[in-house]
């Protein structure tokens, strides 16, 4: 009787862990690239163009490797699946965490692949006013340019976050067993720096 009710449950977590994988195959194939921004030169109207441009960029802003550390709470997630954090950790005063669970007691300055341990050597929670899990890419376009939420930064400033910021970087080299985001950081920065050169207009949803 237990034996079976062991193998059930053997058989269900294979299946499980069998579907994630395959699910997350295909949307690794479909998802892991960027348009060049020349691709986007025919839109005549620089409103749509700039919407257009954010769109494609809004592959990497919606992907697990930036949701996790931009999560809706105080905590942060983590997977493809966008998992509450376990251990349970919280952002605390600095974004580094609850002075009893600082994020760098685990998370060290470089990733550790033996543990599945992604690293960073500012590795840190992103603030409550930059939280992007749950909004529409629109919203979180709206609120990546506005100075009162994204820590003061202009236009040019929040370009070269995107484009060179390592932390940003990151997501790209997230460490083994882990899917990047799509494209490269600078083809990112590329169609960042070419919406705001655009005008900088949102997708309306
Ligand atoms: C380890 C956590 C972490 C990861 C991963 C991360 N961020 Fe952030 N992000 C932050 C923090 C913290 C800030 C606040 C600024 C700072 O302290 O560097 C921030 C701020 C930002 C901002 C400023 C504007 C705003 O309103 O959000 C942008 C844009 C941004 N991140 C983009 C990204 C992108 C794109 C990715 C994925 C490729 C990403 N981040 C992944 C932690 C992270
Ligand atoms: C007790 C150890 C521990 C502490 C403390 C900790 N983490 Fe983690 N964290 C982990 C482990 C282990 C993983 C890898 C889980 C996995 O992907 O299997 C992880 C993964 C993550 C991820 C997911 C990365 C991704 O996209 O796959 C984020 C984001 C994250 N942690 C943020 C934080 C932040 C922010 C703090 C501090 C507020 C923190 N962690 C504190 C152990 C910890």
């Amino acid at each position: 009787m237990k034996t079976t009710m062991k193998t059930k449950r053997f058989f269900l977590a294979a299946l499980l862990a069998f579907c994630g994988i395959a699910a997350a195959q295909q949307q690794q194939a479909s998802n892991n690239t960027l348009k060049p921004v020349s691709e986007f030169d025919k839109i005549a109207d620089k409103q749509e163009r700039a919407i257009a441009l954010f769109t494609e960029a809004g592959k990497v802003i919606n992907s697990p490797r930036c949701l996790n550390c931009h999560p809706a709470g105080d905590r942060p997630t983590q997977t493809n699946a966008l998992n509450p954090h376990q251990p349970w950790v919280v952002r605390g005063a600095d974004g580094s965490g609850a002075a009893a669970m600082r994020c760098a007691t685990c998370h060290q300055a470089a990733n550790y692949d033996n543990a599945r341990m992604p690293g960073h050597p500012t590795w840190h929670l992103a603030p409550a006013s930059m939280a992007w899990q749950g909004r529409t890419l629109g919203q979180i376009c709206e609120q990546i340019k506005d100075k009162s939420r994204n820590d003061n930064m202009d236009m040019a400033k929040l370009v070269h976050h995107m484009a060179e910021d390592t932390l940003v970087g990151w997501g790209w080299n997230p460490g083994a067993g882990r899917t990047p985001a799509p494209g490269t950081q600078k083809e990112f920065g590329a169609l960042i720096k070419a919406w705001a050169e655009a005008g900088a207009f949102c997708p309306r949803s």
